[in-house]
């Protein structure tokens, strides 16, 4: 077994051991089950004993540059010392409280603070605790929604393939069918899957790019035969993320809109990836702009610190919920629903968003972005290059999609070279927290070309 050195007055010191112990990864490895990974044959974990800004500090003292922003969640740098101070400041006050029949005032301040920026059909914020959650809680609500009015045959989702909305049942049955939900399909409730026309994809490369003027002809057949089995149509505005990071063009997005009008639809918008940001814009609902019925937010919402979420809903949907009939009311909540540590930590990043400027670095940061993927257009073993706000995406030729093996062979690459990339398969996508610095993301591109060219020459 892995051991290191231990200072001071270990328990093993006291019971007159060694002065050693063994290494976090051993100690993982004994006791732990970690998430999408299969233990038998995963490479060691990173062990990670501190974060500074963009970077990530080993046991050993590596410095590796957070290329995916630790699951897309991270926004202003890791231990940010504003957010650390909103955070102590607010377990001085109350870390936490139940919130059925209770209130206080990070809740209320941050669903003040959040609506006024997001679409604006959007009036009401349903707390929960994490992306997944968020989703669930949407079509929890857009299913009650209809029952409540007593239009019960509204029982289908619309879906898209390549969707990804998380891993809790319903989630997962609004996502794509693959490998990650194959073990469960038997649980999983059938949903209307719809491909977005290839017409509406945007791409760096002008061969590639779609011009998002065809109308969506399949949808709206489908639509006009079946539009009343609907309860809601769910997507991820403007970029299918964990499918692939596919972008799209808004024209997508308004034409989706335009149909869940016509046919008297709701619209779910999962912007637990796009939200704060990621997509240039606050939320990538404005884009289109279009207004959802229902929006799904976490992972940016506390800046990456602690799990929190909102599900927010239109006036539309909270009043069909408004009832004497008891029956009508929403039942759903998670013990840490509203956190306050987590809404205190959501203001601080709101904080830093509307003082430092966050949203006109983040321009800064997509133009450096588009120059740095600029020169992997058109290569041979190039397939596409994407990039929407600080999200730049090179796809290769290399066969086998998500499960090509040129992915974790990439991902080794990168962190040899202190780089955390997670590539899926033989998609790269960089992802930075924005506090990145542009010598930073230029060094980082440069990390890509010689890792993607040696792996795609060695034979993929
Ligand atoms: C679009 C989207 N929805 C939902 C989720 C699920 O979020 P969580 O991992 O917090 O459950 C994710 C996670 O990546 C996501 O990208």
């Amino acid at each position: 077994m892995d051991t290191v050195e231990i200072n001071g007055d270990c328990p093993q010191d006291r019971l007159g051991y060694a002065n050693t112990m063994p290494s976090l990864v051993a100690r993982d490895q004994s006791c732990i089950w970690h998430p999408f990974t299969q233990m038998k044959i995963a490479p060691d974990p990173l062990a990670i004993v501190r974060g500074e800004g963009a970077y990530l500090i080993t046991e050993d003292g590596r410095h590796i540059l957070d290329g995916i922003s630790s699951w897309w969640v991270n926004l202003h740098g890791h231990a940010n010392p504003r957010i650390n101070r909103a955070l102590a400041a607010q377990a001085e006050q109350l870390e936490h409280v139940m919130f059925a029949g209770c209130t206080h005032p990070p809740a209320v301040e941050l669903a003040e603070r959040l609506l006024p920026r997001m679409p604006p059909q959007l009036t009401r914020v349903f707390y929960s605790d994490n992306g997944s959650t968020a989703v669930e809680v949407a079509l929890k609500m857009a299913y009650q929604y209809w029952t409540n009015r007593g239009e019960s045959q509204r029982r289908t989702f619309l879906a898209f393939r390549h969707a990804y909305h998380g891993d809790t049942v319903g989630a997962m049955s609004a996502s794509h069918d693959s490998l990650f939900t194959a073990s469960y399909s038997p649980l999983l409730f059938g949903v209307e899957r719809a491909t977005v026309p290839n017409d509406y994809l945007a791409s760096m490369d002008p061969d590639l790019d779609g011009g998002g003027s065809e109308p969506l002809v399949d949808l709206e057949l489908l639509l006009e035969e079946r539009a009343t089995d609907f309860a809601a149509v769910i997507v991820e505005p403007m970029v299918q993320a964990a499918g692939g990071m596919r972008v799209w063009k808004p024209e997508f997005l308004r034409r989706l809109r335009e149909l869940c009008d016509r046919h008297d639809l709701l619209l779910i918008a999962d912007e637990v990836m796009t939200g704060f940001g990621r997509t240039g814009p606050m939320f990538a609902c404005e884009h289109g702009p279009v207004s959802p019925d229902l929006m799904c937010v976490s992972k940016g919402l506390t800046a990456g610190y602690l799990p929190l979420a909102i599900t927010a809903a239109s006036d539309r949907v909270y009043e069909a919920f408004l009832s004497d009939d008891t029956s009508k009311t929403f039942f759903h909540g998670h013990s840490f629903t509203a956190n306050p540590l987590g809404c205190a930590v959501a203001l601080a990043g709101l904080d830093i968003f509307d003082q430092e400027n966050v949203l006109g670095r983040i321009q800064g940061i997509e133009s450096r972005i588009r120059a740095g993927l600029q020169s992997f257009v058109g290569r041979d073993y190039v397939r596409d290059v994407r990039q929407i706000g600080g999200l730049g995406i090179v796809e290769l030729t290399a066969e086998g999609g998500y499960l090509a093996n040129v992915g974790p062979r990439m991902a080794a690459a990168f962190l040899e070279r202190n780089l955390l990339l997670r590539p899926y398969g033989s998609i790269v996508y960089f992802m930075p927290p924005y506090v990145v610095t542009d010598q930073e993301i230029d060094w980082v591109f440069d990390q890509i070309d010689e890792v993607v060219s040696s792996v795609m020459s060695n034979g993929s």
